[in-house]
């Protein structure tokens, strides 16, 4: 008997899951849109026709082939490109759970297991971030935050509360005709000016403090940042302070952050969408010492932890703020008089319909305990360093930038350059044909990399100079896959400079 056709991509999915591309497979078999489209064709077309008639199993089988040959494989260790790497296979497998069984968050009519689940988890997640202190048996029905369909849409929602707490009717009013003002550092994410143009506040309301070299906050410009906001007129509400840049991966220094928020009465909202998971490290939760004090704080799971995305987290230490900052009590979905109403969560946020994203964590963390997880944070750092002292030790073939943690920035220095300094100094006092030189090879050796599949890692300006970046979480790195990935690096280099 010829199996269903979704048996046949569940077959095909499993597989991927259990042997994953890995080594000299290709990270990805890029082709352009072009050729992409003419593929399909050939399986199951891409588009659709006005009347769109049914494929027969094989013909869609055949682009799912299609899907995984040509999608990249971000499961490969030598996927670098991005602060998502290294899915989880049990999180994969919760993931197919969860959408098997369909259904939503909002309520526990709709999702028993999964309300207590959220409960369980994000109180779990409360305690290691050091915002609440009561025993793991004394969980309450109500989760000391949501989960959030990432960390965007998560930092949308703690802005949200912020003016909340300080403009309660805005809610109802719209616009007070107030100029409001939030400050984040100028590495921070772009999330925060996204989500000021969604509020109506304005993306001028965001107010970009000045980071240091490798990244983090300087407290005493937000200081003077808040002081001249005041002076202006304006109405400072809310700080937001990065665990875990997006390029450098710093860390803001928490403690100094929420004195200056807590001297201003300020909303302090954590963004460590990817650094949150240092805490999952004895080693390295120190990086977000002070976290305990903020108003909210975002965890990405589906970055560093490799819960498939999208798995967002957001705490949030006055748990009470959320229901009169969100609630509008649909009394088709959360009557009070329905059998465990006290249960329900989905009034405490946005959205309506809500992905039960805390199945694949709670598998996951159930699989792999506290230690587990802290082991996989441990040897990103341990892969990160190692890359380092590789950098350090190629007599001037790369040139060190910047990058703590996980997250290593470098470039690759052409023979007759060699050796350059590139500290931000540097870069800065670079001469023009120079800096051009350098700033034009990093693109021209990714598309080298791409072309030939052998491995993805990212690239931009740091100080306005193309640079690369090697993003490392995936537990199945090693030494030998760096040393390969320098050597791609090497030799693509070689090859568009002509040396
Ligand atoms: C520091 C930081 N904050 C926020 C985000 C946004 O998270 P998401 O992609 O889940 O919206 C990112 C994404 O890369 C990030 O690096």
């Amino acid at each position: 008997m010829v199996d269903s056709l979704q048996e046949r991509i569940a077959e095909r999915s499993l597989s991927y899951v259990v042997d994953p591309p890995r080594g000299r497979d290709p990270v990805i078999d890029l082709v352009s849109p072009r050729e992409l489209t003419a593929l399909f064709e050939n399986a199951t077309a891409l588009g659709f026709s006005d009347q769109a008639a049914a494929y027969d199993d094989d013909s869609v089988l055949a682009a799912v082939d299609l899907v995984i040959k040509h999608s990249v494989h971000t499961s490969h260790p030598r996927f670098v490109n991005q602060n998502f790497a290294g899915p989880d296979p049990v999180s994969v497998a919760g993931d197919w759970l969860g959408a098997a069984l369909n259904t939503t968050g909002a309520t526990f009519e709709a999702a028993p297991v999964f309300t207590l689940m959220e409960s369980a988890v994000l109180s779990k997640l409360g305690r290691v971030a050091g915002y609440l202190h009561q025993s793991a048996d004394q969980v309450p029905p109500l989760p000391p935050g949501l989960f959030c369909p990432g960390g965007s849409t998560a930092t949308l929602y703690a802005l949200q509360l912020a003016r909340h707490r300080i403009r309660p009717d805005v809610r109802v009013t719209g616009s007070t005709g107030e100029q409001l003002t939030v400050f984040v550092s100028d590495s921070g994410h772009y999330s925060a000016s996204k989500s000021a143009a969604l509020l109506g506040i304005g993306t001028d309301a965001v107010i970009k403090v000045a980071s240091d070299d490798d990244g983090a906050m300087i407290p005493s410009a937000l200081g003077l940042a808040i002081t001249s906001s005041l002076a202006a007129g304006q109405v400072p509400f809310a700080v937001i302070a990065t665990s875990g840049t997006t390029v450098t991966s710093a860390f803001d220094n928490l403690n100094a952050v929420a004195d200056i928020a807590q001297a201003h009465d300020l909303w302090l909202h954590v963004d460590g969408c990817y650094g949150g998971s240092a805490l999952f490290s004895p080693k390295h939760r120190h990086l977000l010492s002070g976290v305990e004090r903020s108003d909210s704080f975002v965890w990405n799971l589906h970055k560093m932890m490799g819960m498939t995305q999208q798995c967002t987290a957001l705490l949030v230490r006055e748990p009470a703020l959320l229901e009169p900052c969100f609630a509008l009590k649909a009394d088709y979905l959360f009557q009070p008089d329905k059998l465990h109403a006290e249960y329900d969560s989905g009034d405490r946020t946005f959205q309506c319909a809500r992905r039960v994203d805390v199945l694949k964590l709670w598998l996951a963390w159930k699989h792999h305990g506290d230690s587990g997880f802290a082991a996989r944070v441990e040897h990103s750092v341990e892969m990160a360093a190692y890359a380092r002292q590789r950098i350090m030790q190629s007599d001037g073939e790369f040139a060190p930038v910047t990058g703590t943690f996980t997250n290593v920035v470098f470039a690759w220095i052409p023979p007759h350059l060699r050796p350059i300094s590139l500290s931000p100094d540097s870069i800065r006092s670079l001469a023009p044909e120079v800096r051009s030189e350098l700033h034009n090879l990093a693109p021209q050796i990714k598309a080298m990399m791409q072309a030939e599949g052998t491995a993805m890692m990212g690239f931009q300006p740091v100080h306005g100079l193309n640079t690369f970046r090697l993003l490392f979480m995936n537990p199945a790195v090693t030494k030998a896959d760096v040393d390969a990935m320098l050597a791609r690096v090497s030799e693509y280099g070689r090859a568009v400079s002509g040396h």
